[in-house]
């Protein structure tokens, strides 16, 4: 668990939030724009929130789920393209969606057999994943709808996303007040920031999820990316994706991306049993580094945009997922249909299941303790 600590963080944190109200830069290029995106079928309006910087790049998200609906980018001839998988309307999303965009909670990845133990109590999820419990439940926070507030500050524009998870919500114990802000910055910074604040002793472990082609959505497989993790051991699991408990060396299997960078599909098809339980790459890594500032923990190169996307977070863990689920049958954005592998997704965490296992860092959040973490997608060309 990350709390604040840093002198530099919190100075960071108080700008963006002193700050927080519609604004948009003297040069007009930076800003913030807000818009209708439908309501829900009770008629709760939804607002999609148009994000721009000084480089042309842009982030469109809407307050249902924290969703980033597009991120347009530039490629090594400055032409933008669309990164990011996603549908074109509200009511894709509300229709079906494999978290596309989302941002995750209270529980990032899978809780076993949907239940924990805390404070001598035994507490029970829905089982929305096999046996497991996933990405908070039933109606996660990737379902609801949050407060949004525009903001413009020094380090860019962007928007703070509130949402208070009551007591009991998805079988969870506390009310839990989170927090999440999105800014862009004219360095092609994606930053989030999560905070959370509880009653009562809960696991908390916020993610975003956002499924990434650097070649833009739509336009095949990301088996040619180039992938670089700063993780030198990741998390094997079972054949239901829980870990073990054992943190295993990458060095020697098709999970080593750590010694080089490697293409993802160069070898997703090996004989290797944690990739046939994953049906590819499904993993938990853990984060080489202090462990307390925010490290690199990827880097990723697509050849023919140029594109480079880096990943640095304040997580002790990060879940490489290649899209081995999507099978073609959603229909996207203009249509495209999302096959296996047409993404990937970096989703900066702490390790999956840890509430049962008690040597992994935790992710308990107690009252009068505050729940910070800091995950920055930064985006260029080579
Ligand atoms: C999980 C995958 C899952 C995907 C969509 C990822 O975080 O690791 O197993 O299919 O989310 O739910």
């Amino acid at each position: 668990m990350k709390y604040v600590g840093l002198a530099f963080t919190v100075v960071v944190l108080a700008s963006l939030f002193a700050r927080s109200g519609f604004a948009s830069s003297p040069t007009g290029k930076s800003g913030v724009k807000k818009e209708s995106f439908g309501t829900l079928a009770d008629g709760t309006p939804v607002d999609i929130y148009t994000l721009t910087n000084a480089q042309g790049m842009e982030i469109r998200a809407t307050n249902y789920g924290g969703i980033v609906i597009s991120l347009r980018v530039p490629d090594q001839k400055g032409n933008l393209d669309d990164i990011a998988l996603g549908f074109d309307d509200l009511k894709g999303y509300l229709a079906s969606t494999p978290y596309f965009g989302a941002i995750i909670g209270r529980y990032g990845n899978r809780i076993a057999n949907g239940k924990f133990a805390l404070e001598g109590k035994e507490y029970t999820l829905a089982r929305n994943n096999g046996p497991n419990s996933i990405h908070g439940g039933l109606t996660g926070f990737d379902k609801v709808v949050w407060h949004a507030e525009p903001f413009q500050n020094h380090d860019g524009a962007g928007i703070t996303l509130t949402y208070t998870s009551k007591d009991g919500e998805e079988g969870f114990p506390g009310n839990l007040k989170t927090r999440v802000s999105y800014t862009l910055t004219d360095k092609n910074e994606w930053i989030i920031d999560y905070e959370a604040v509880t009653d009562k002793a809960t696991p908390v472990n916020l993610t975003q999820h956002t499924y990434f082609n650097l070649a833009g959505e739509g336009k095949g497989d990301v088996l040619s990316h180039i992938l670089k993790l700063n993780a030198s051991r990741f998390t094997p699991v079972d054949q239901n994706l829980i870990p073990t408990g054992e943190l295993r060396p990458v060095k020697g299997t098709p999970l080593d991306f750590f010694t080089e960078p490697t293409a993802i599909g160069a070898r997703i098809q090996a004989d290797y049993e944690q990739l046939r339980f994953g049906r590819g790459y499904d993993h938990n890594f853990v984060l080489d580094g202090k462990g307390s500032d925010q490290v690199l923990a990827a880097r990723v190169k697509e050849p023919t945009s140029g594109r480079v996307l880096e990943v640095y977070t304040t997580e002790p863990g990060l879940q490489f997922y290649s899209g081995n689920f999507l099978d073609g049958t959603i229909k996207g954005k203009h249509g495209h249909a999302y096959k296996q592998r047409y993404a990937f997704c970096l989703e900066t965490q702490h390790y999956p299941d840890s509430p049962n296992h008690p040597d992994f860092p935790t992710t308990i959040l107690r009252p009068g303790q505050k729940y910070h973490s800091r995950t920055i997608y930064k985006l260029s060309t080579e």
